[in-house]
């Protein structure tokens, strides 16, 4: 791991973000816990990721669905037989390795296209042997990454831990297709957690045995799509995008999306355009760290016809990484359903019977909240936690400037007056300079500071987290030009 790495678990260890779930006992491979401070920030991620998603139609909605899927469902979907990786075992210690990640590990380039044939040819070819004890491996296997599950006290009936929330949509989609007046397109987002038996966890929160998705599923008509979007609104914007033929670290080029088109369908580039504008005007992510990457066909899903990661580059785990994707799924799904259960899944549109597709906007919680920890931390002369102000975990920080006089009353009245509006957080312990230190540390956008001015004038000290400029607001009022401050506003 880098150094940067230890820079930020120690910041999230110390101070309630992020850390490996039961350590008591020693840890468990794979799982992760959110702390007080991590678990406010990731709700507050969750809710704008939906404000903005859901906020792009009208007919996007939100529902919620089971952890357990019965195993015919599965089936169906294909994860059954093909969600799988490439399996190596050593046979001198017996540990399990992923074999793409031996052959990257090797070569720097990544392997994911790669078969178990020619995961055995590499690693014979490169002499590559067990990373832990330099034994032998043997010859790799596909490992189906579902947790199995026996349901109910006879133990006969088969399921699974969801791997992907997405099911959760394609299982519910008739019955929303009906209850939402039976137009298309229509999407319908989850937000939940996900599982998968990875064969080795690793880069901490990066690739988890449980973790937290955030999908869009959005259903349509493919001969109709494209005109239903308002494309002018995105086509001048410039999508920084790595195709798979020209893929390298480093640069990528922007090309405004209009010239994307012939390239990529109209629906597909007008949603990468509506997440890089997620990424870059409401979260303030710095252009050069964020990309568009294409997937090779046999770097995709089995049920993906095109896939983009998004990328960040994220210097604690040594660059750029994905951390969303965004899939055409096509009629892949609701086919498969429709095949497994007897249920049709064509519907009537304007007179014709359409078996709809699906495009798929997913996003890893837990990847985006790692990575923003990496990008918005800044250590110089004080540390600092950058963060958008919608997800900083705590917004504003209330102090008394000395712990005497009337002012430790004054600041919980304005503590008591502001508690339920925003995340706020009281504290009179410690020098003045300590209380914004330990603010600016964590992220918190404004400190509120009652000083013996503020008894006389009622008014406080505002001061912001990236500049350390003061300013003094009326007590009257104070939530309103908060509000204000927050959206970037000069208060009234
Ligand atoms: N429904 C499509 C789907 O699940 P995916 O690329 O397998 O696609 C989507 O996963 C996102 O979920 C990824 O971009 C990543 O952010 C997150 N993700 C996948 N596996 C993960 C893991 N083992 N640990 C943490 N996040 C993971």
């Amino acid at each position: 791991m880098t150094r940067r790495y230890d820079e930020v678990m120690s910041l999230s260890l110390r101070r309630g973000f992020i850390w490996p779930s039961v350590d008591i006992y020693g840890g468990f491979a794979g799982f992760y816990d959110y702390g007080h401070l991590g678990a406010m920030m990731k709700r507050k991620w969750e809710d704008l990721w939906l404000r903005y998603f859901l906020g792009l139609s009208e007919r996007y909605y939100l529902i919620d669905t089971t952890n357990i899927l019965p195993y015919k469902s599965l089936k169906a979907s294909g994860h059954v037989d093909h969600f799988t990786d490439i399996l190596v075992k050593c046979s001198g210690c017996g540990l399990s390795h992923r074999g793409d990640h031996l052959v990257a590990d090797a070569t720097g380039k990544s392997a994911e296209a790669l078969g178990t044939q020619e995961i055995d040819t590499e690693i014979e070819k490169l002499n590559i042997r067990c990373p832990k004890c330099k034994g032998t491996l043997m010859p790799s296997t596909e490992f189906n990454m579902m947790f199995p599950l026996s349901v109910g006290p006879t133990g006969t009936d088969q399921a699974f831990l969801r791997p992907e929330t997405a099911q959760g949509a394609y299982l519910n989609f008739k019955r929303e297709f009906e209850s939402l007046r039976r137009k298309l397109p229509y999407g319908l987002a989850i937000v939940g957690r996900a599982f998968r038996n990875e064969i080795s966890p690793r880069q901490g929160t990066y690739r988890m045995r449980e973790f937290i998705q955030a999908e869009l599923q959005i259903f349509f008509n493919p001969g109709t799509f494209d005109d239903e979007l308002d494309f002018e609104s995105v086509a001048d914007e410039v999508i920084r995008i790595s195709f798979e033929e020209t893929k390298e670290d480093g640069e990528v080029e922007g090309i405004e999306a209009g010239d994307l088109l012939g390239r990529l369908p109209k629906f597909y580039v007008y949603h990468m355009a509506k997440m890089q504008q997620f990424y870059l005007d409401i979260l303030k992510v710095p252009r050069e760290r964020f990309r568009f990457a294409e997937l090779g066909e046999k770097e995709r899903a089995f049920y993906h016809k095109l896939h983009f990661d998004i990328e960040i580059n994220i210097d604690s785990l040594g660059g750029w990484g994905e951390i969303n994707g965004i899939h055409y799924r096509t009629d892949h799904d609701l086919k498969g359903h429709q095949a497994g259960s007897n249920e049709k899944m064509t519907v009537n549109v304007g007179g014709e019977r359409v078996l709809p597709h699906v495009l798929e906007l997913s996003f890893g919680v837990d990847r985006n909240i790692w990575a923003f920890l990496d990008v918005f931390y800044e250590k110089d002369d004080r540390t600092v936690l950058r963060l958008p102000k919608e997800v900083a975990p705590i917004t504003l920080g209330i102090f008394p400037l000395v712990s005497k006089e009337g002012l430790p009353e004054l600041a919980r009245e304005v503590y008591d007056s502001l508690k339920h509006d925003f995340s706020c957080f009281y504290d009179e312990s410690g020098s003045i300079g300590k209380r914004y230190a330990r603010m600016d540390e964590i992220g918190t956008p404004y400190c509120l500071t009652v000083d013996f001015d503020s008894l006389k004038a009622k008014d406080v000290t505002v001061r912001e987290r990236d500049s350390t400029d003061q300013k003094r607001i009326s007590i009257d009022g104070l939530a309103d030009s908060l509000r204000a401050l927050l959206k970037d506003e000069e208060p009234a």
